[in-house]
């Protein structure tokens, strides 16, 4: 099928970095209110050093909409960097609902827990040291799960191994989202072979051959940049199980 290009309705003026940023914090300024606890979070997190990789305040208002459409109470994030995606998942549980984030350096983690502290998460949240690998199986073991909604955005790399875990820690129902997934578009060059970019292309690759998810893939422009984000929805449970369902994949 061909699909014509929108060059007549967009000039290389009106696709540029900042008028994406501009139009980001248009929203931004009329559907979310001064947030003092995010906005010491992101503080908190720039003092320490931390890379200002956290999603944008729309991705994350975004998130936790997702999370409370769905009523979550149990939310699984791999990636917690300073918590701030963190925030506004916690945010959307109920009462005597639970986050688990999982966080590779040690300084993030340290940071996250105070700004979870701060803004009046950290009862609800575990931040669980260590290589996701290694902690999603102790995660499983435990049988911690199911989770009904995942957020997956640490290393790229891992993202198809990521998605495997969390189709293994979820339930019918649950949802899946991936960030990270366009990467201004690089994932489509077949010279970019770095292991992220693979990561990325793996994932899709698992998705598009496993039938107990139903996925797509947004693309986003924003304060960000160019990328995208994946919501998946787990509609089977287990492997070979029949979905009688007639809701298309
Ligand atoms: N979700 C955060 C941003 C996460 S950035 C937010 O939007 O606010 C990605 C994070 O993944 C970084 O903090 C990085 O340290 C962490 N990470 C990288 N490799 C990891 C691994 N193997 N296991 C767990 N976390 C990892
Ligand atoms: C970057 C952005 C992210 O959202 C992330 O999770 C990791 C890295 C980046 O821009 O480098
Ligand atoms: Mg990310």
């Amino acid at each position: 099928m061909a699909f014509s290009t929108p060059a007549k309705c967009f000039n290389e003026q009106s696709m540029n970095q900042e008028r994406w940023t501009e139009v980001d914090r248009y929203i931004t300024e009329r559907v979310l209110p001064a947030d003092p606890a995010l906005e010491a979070a992101l503080a908190a997190s720039e003092a320490a050093g931390l890379p200002a990789i956290q999603v944008s305040p729309n991705m994350g208002k975004l998130l936790h909409l997702l999370a409370r459409s769905i009523g979550a109470r149990t939310i699984l994030e791999i990636g917690t960097l300073g918590g701030y995606s963190t925030i506004w998942l916690a945010r959307a549980v109920a009462p005597g609902g639970r986050v688990v984030t999982l966080e590779l350096n040690s300084v993030f983690a340290d940071v996250a827990r105070s700004n979870l502290a701060r803004a009046g998460q950290a009862e609800r949240v575990e931040v669980r040291l260590g290589p996701a690998l290694k902690t999603l199986p102790l995660l499983a073991a435990e049988t911690s799960g199911p989770f009904d909604l995942i957020f997956i955005d640490a290393d790229k790399e891992s993202t198809a191994e990521y998605f495997r875990w969390a189709l293994k820690l979820s339930r019918l129902g649950s949802l899946i989202v991936v960030d990270n997934v366009v990467r201004e578009g690089t994932l489509i060059d077949e010279d970019r072979r770095d292991a992220h970019i693979q990561g990325i292309r793996d994932f899709y690759a698992l998705v598009a051959a496993e039938p107990r998810v139903s996925m797509t893939a947004i693309q986003t422009v924003g304060v960000k940049g160019y990328d995208g984000f994946a919501v998946a929805l787990v509609v089977a449970e287990a492997e070979g199980q029949n979905n009688a369902s007639r809701m298309p994949k």
